[in-house]
């Protein structure tokens, strides 16, 4: 599909979906699955062939089917209240923001948004986005994919200082940190102790604590909260834009 064409009018829509963002998170206390949302829509990307990335098309039922994305059709249902409001808006754009927006108004850093990314109908065949019961070979195997570094993703990681794991979902369960709507550091904070009762860590959580140049990172962000926001904001901003050039 065509890009949009990002003229004064567009911005303005931009900045009114923005605020009907804030307020629909606010008020459904849904920030960590239009975090996930925005997370899954771009973490297809193929720097190879360009294929996949935050293009909208996991509004299709093809691609919303994946085990992966399990109970996102929620975020996608939420985000079409705005979007039909709004339909210059793309959907790529629409969920990129929604991400943006979940980061911030639970006080996280502030990630830089250009819009202007284009619709696609076409989805990437299951099987792009990580395997939680996976290890660092695995996590570096995706990540290279999209085009990112071990730096990115530890610092991305650290998204999951946002909410929590569903049996029906995933096949796990409870929330990484004892704040699932806050973001902070806490999800490195929890990460390095050995002992916490009743929170979550996957097998590639622990991945990130197992291999050294993954936990150079980790305990860089659990000691140091701003070094955490600064990284995760320059990441955030580049998961946002794999396969984007902005105009
Ligand atoms: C939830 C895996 C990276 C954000 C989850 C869940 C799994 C998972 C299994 C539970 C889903 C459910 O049962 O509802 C992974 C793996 C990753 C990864 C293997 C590889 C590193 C990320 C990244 C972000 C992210 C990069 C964002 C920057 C989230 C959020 C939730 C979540 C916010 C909570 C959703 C909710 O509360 O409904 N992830 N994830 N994850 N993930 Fe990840």
């Amino acid at each position: 599909m065509a890009a949009p064409v990002v003229d004064a009018a567009y911005l303005r829509e931009i900045d009114k979906v923005r605020r009907e963002l804030r307020a629909l998170i606010a008020s459904k206390n849904c920030a960590p699955i239009m975090l996930r949302l925005a997370w899954h829509d771009a973490g297809t990307y193929d720097v190879n062939t360009k294929t996949g990335g935050p293009n909208g098309s996991i509004r299709h039922e093809e691609e919303y089917k994946h085990g992966a994305n399990a109970g996102l059709k929620i975020a996608i249902d939420l985000c079409e209240t705005v979007k039909v409001k709004h339909p210059r808006i793309t959907y790529a754009d629409l969920y990129q923001l929604a991400g943006v927006v979940a980061v911030e108004v639970t006080g996280g850093p502030t990630i830089d948004f250009v819009p202007g990314r284009r619709d696609s109908s076409v989805s990437p065949r299951e099987g792009r986005l990580p395997d939680a019961k996976q290890g660092a070979a695995h996590l570096r195997d995706i990540f290279y994919r999209m085009g990112l570094s071990d730096k990115d993703i530890v610092a991305l990681s650290g998204g999951h200082t946002l909410g929590r794991a569903h049996p029906e979902r995933s096949g796990f369960d409870g929330p990484w940190t004892r704040e699932p709507l806050k973001f902070d550091n806490s999800y490195f904070v929890e990460l390095i102790q050995a002992d916490n009762e009743g929170l979550l860590k996957l097998p590639t959580d622990k991945a990130l604590m197992e291999d050294s140049e993954f936990a150079r990172y980790v305990k860089l962000y659990a000691k140091d909260e701003d070094a955490f926001f600064k990284d995760y904001a320059e990441s955030h901003k580049k998961l946002s834009e794999l396969g984007f050039t902005p105009r």
